[in-house]
């Protein structure tokens, strides 16, 4: 047998956070943060590992049309555990700077620890196939055949589903931009929770439109008003929703959140809540989602109450409260670069369960207003069946009346899409959130 060097310490994490996204579901950011706890690699190994995990992840979809281009079979005739590994190997070879022979010798010398030495011959011929051609050649040849729309999500390394979704929602000239920005990671933005900080407290600059919080580059570090629950961390597009619902004149009257977990946008719509005089109920299905939102509220006192509860089957009276949150359960296209996996793991099926789920707590959320309330509608996606298509159905049948939501944002530019507003990475530095306000009518 072929004597072999010890696997370096980084891929080997690498392989294992890769096997639990790909066996086992596992959410590719929780199992690597979890991994690298376990593992103490140093800064420049642990921030290998990211960018290997997170680029692999993102770009599963190409790599495997390359693969199976490569090896000349079909990837269902592999093992799955050796697929993850020439995927590890491909991502190091055509989108790290990581020398070809080095990129090699590794992930064959990977594969022997990891699973046999009977696989290295195949690991090794494939990859060497990978690597004659850089990344724009190999996509120039999957793509050489195919129609503009296929063409589109292999480039751009999306699934058609949802490069579709994007052309049919964006202008031409801004369909590739936006999503080639689901492709970059985000940076991280923090927010107050007012009445209890002020943004002049936390480290960066100012946010571009949200007055609320400022904008890091990488981990915010130990900040002392993140650790006393004084902040959070929350991305801008959030607190913009949360902000155009409370602008709106509403008659006084207590606030709720219908879909809390885990407590970001609560955390913000409380404070104003409490500055405002009015009482806040944050609730949530899952009891420990809604145990997080209880942690995010903790500071603020008096204490606003969290509830584990359907909002399909609403634990309070109909009709009292002023303002109402429904920031829905949705497949998360608006949040792809933030989830390197989702993308690949979500279907276009899962429309049809989300869609009468979340048809059903827009109804419940106009059910809990008041007259003269306020519902926002709001989802981590921008795809029309579950957004504008859900608005329009229910309020065609309720005593509503969809509002111009972006006016209540005049500092956003280019984000009204008839009454909706629709934020874009590619645009705002935001996550793609929607928008729909809507009034009860008395
Ligand atoms: C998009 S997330 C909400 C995010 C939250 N508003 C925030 O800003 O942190 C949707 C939430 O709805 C919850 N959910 C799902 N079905 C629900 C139901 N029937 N009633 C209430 N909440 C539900 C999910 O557990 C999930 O926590």
């Amino acid at each position: 047998m072929k004597s072999r060097r010890a696997t370096d310490p980084a891929r080997r994490v690498a392989y294992r956070v890769l096997r639990a996204v790909s066996a086992d579901g596992a959410y590719a950011n929780l199992e690597l943060a979890k991994q690298l706890r376990e593992a103490n690699l140093g800064e420049r190994d642990a921030a290998f590992v990211t960018e290997l995990v997170s680029g692999t992840c993102r770009f599963t979809g190409t790599y495997d049309l390359i693969l199976a281009r490569a090896s000349g079979r079909p990837l269902s005739s592999m093992q799955p555990a050796v697929i993850d590994i020439l995927r590890l190997g491909c991502h190091q070879l055509l989108s790290m700077r990581v020398p070809s022979h080095a990129a090699i010798s590794a992930t064959v010398d990977l594969a022997a620890k990891a699973v046999g030495e009977r696989v290295t011959g195949l690991v090794n011929a494939v990859l060497r196939k990978v690597a004659a051609h850089e990344l724009d050649e190999w996509l120039a040849e999957l793509t050489s055949k195919l129609s503009n729309a296929d063409a589109l999500a292999v480039r751009s390394h999306h699934p058609r589903w949802i490069a579709d979704a994007f052309a049919e929602l964006l202008p031409a000239d801004e369909v590739v931009g936006a999503l080639a920005a689901s492709n970059r990671p985000p940076q991280t933005h923090l927010v107050v929770r007012p009445g209890l900080a002020d943004p002049r407290d936390l480290p960066g600059e100012p946010l571009r439109y949200s007055p609320f919080g400022t904008v890091v580059d990488g981990n915010p570090g130990d900040v002392p008003a993140l650790r006393q629950g004084r902040a959070g961390v929350q991305d801008e597009g959030s607190q913009l929703v949360a902000l155009a619902l409370s602008r709106v004149d509403v008659p006084d009257g207590p606030w709720l959140d219908l879909c809390a977990g885990p407590g970001g946008k609560a955390a913000l719509l409380a404070g104003l809540a409490l500055q405002q005089g009015h009482t806040f109920l944050a609730s949530e299905l899952q009891p420990h989602r809604a145990e997080l939102v209880a942690q995010a509220l903790r500071k603020y006192s008096p204490r606003p109450l969290t509830i584990a509860a359907d909002g399909t089957k609403p634990a309070w009276r109909a009709g009292v409260f002023a303002r109402v949150m429904a920031d829905v359960p949705c497949t998360g296209l608006g949040a792809l670069r933030r989830r390197p996996e989702a993308r690949w793991r979500r279907k276009a099926s899962d429309l049809e369960e989300l869609i009468p789920l979340q048809r059903s707590l827009l109804r419940s959320a106009i059910d809990a207003a008041a007259s003269g309330g306020v519902i926002a509608y709001v989802t981590c996606s921008p795809h029309r069946r579950e957004t504008s298509e859900v608005v329009e159905a229910v309020a065609a049948d309720a005593p509503v009346e969809i509002m111009d939501a972006a006016q209540y944002l005049p500092e956003v530019p280019d984000c009204a899409v008839g009454s909706f507003v629709q934020l874009w990475p590619h645009r705002h530095g935001t996550d793609a959130m929607f928008l729909a306000l809507l009034r009860k009518r008395g």
